[in-house]
């Protein structure tokens, strides 16, 4: 099967949960100064899941202009849940900010600019707790934040971490690839979360924290 034309067909079918996903698409395809957006597809399935786990408390690390966080917005609004979302860039967070606003959504999503390094570590000492974690910050924080995420995702919650086929983009720096390929062997052996991966967009990662909630 050719492949970026069953992309192309897929994308010509999906409806965008609010138009301003469409806009910014249409300003990034312009743009060099923006982080890529997850793949329309790989949002609408973190719909999909939100929706059908009712998954209320959302975290997002790495939100970028806003993209991301507003698939996540409309389906926290859809459950009456809400998003923690969080990127440590000063200019990226303002435009998410502005374009939450213009999704009016500001008031289901809580913006946190700051290093996740920083962030999730004071989330764990609130013993925070988190139905559903969608990790695409920097590549190698990955590994860094790996048992603050494991915390903060409470039993039969669900983990989507994005882009973890990196590692066989050619376009991606090696060192980029090392720390993502260390990542996933990681996720796959660990026995506390039951893992699969797609090899949709860059390559993603469904991971079940098992356990019951005590
Ligand atoms: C791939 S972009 C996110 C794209 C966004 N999730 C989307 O799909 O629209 C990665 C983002 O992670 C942020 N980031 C990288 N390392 C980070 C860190 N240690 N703490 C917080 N944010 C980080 C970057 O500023 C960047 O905006």
């Amino acid at each position: 099967m050719e492949h970026e034309r069953m992309m192309g067909y897929i994308r010509s079918l999906i409806s965008y949960d609010h138009t301003v996903l469409k806009t910014l698409e249409a300003d990034a395809a312009v743009r060099d100064d923006i982080q890529p957006f997850i793949e329309p597809e790989l949002a609408k399935l973190l719909g999909l899941l939100i929706r059908l786990s009712r998954a209320e408390r959302i975290l997002e690390l790495g939100s970028g202009i806003g993209y991301s966080t507003i698939w996540l917005g409309m389906a926290a609004r859809a459950v009456g849940g809400m998003v923690t979302a969080i990127d440590n860039h000063e200019r990226t967070s303002a435009e998410a900010r502005r374009h939450i606003a213009e999704a009016g959504l500001s008031d289901v999503i809580e913006l946190r600019q700051g290093d996740v390094q920083q962030i999730l570590p004071e989330l764990v000492q609130q013993r925070q707790q988190y139905d559903l974690i969608f990790q695409d910050c920097g590549k190698s924080t990955y590994n860094e934040v790996y048992e603050d995420v494991y915390a903060l995702l409470r039993p039969q919650g669900l983990l989507f971490t994005d882009d973890t086929l990196l590692q066989f983009d050619p376009q991606t720096r090696k060192g980029l690839g090392v720390h993502v390929d260390r990542y996933d062997r990681r996720l796959f052996a660990d026995s506390r979360y039951y893992t699969t991966m797609l090899p949709a967009g860059q390559g993603v990662c469904l991971s079940l924290k098992q356990g019951s909630e005590g």
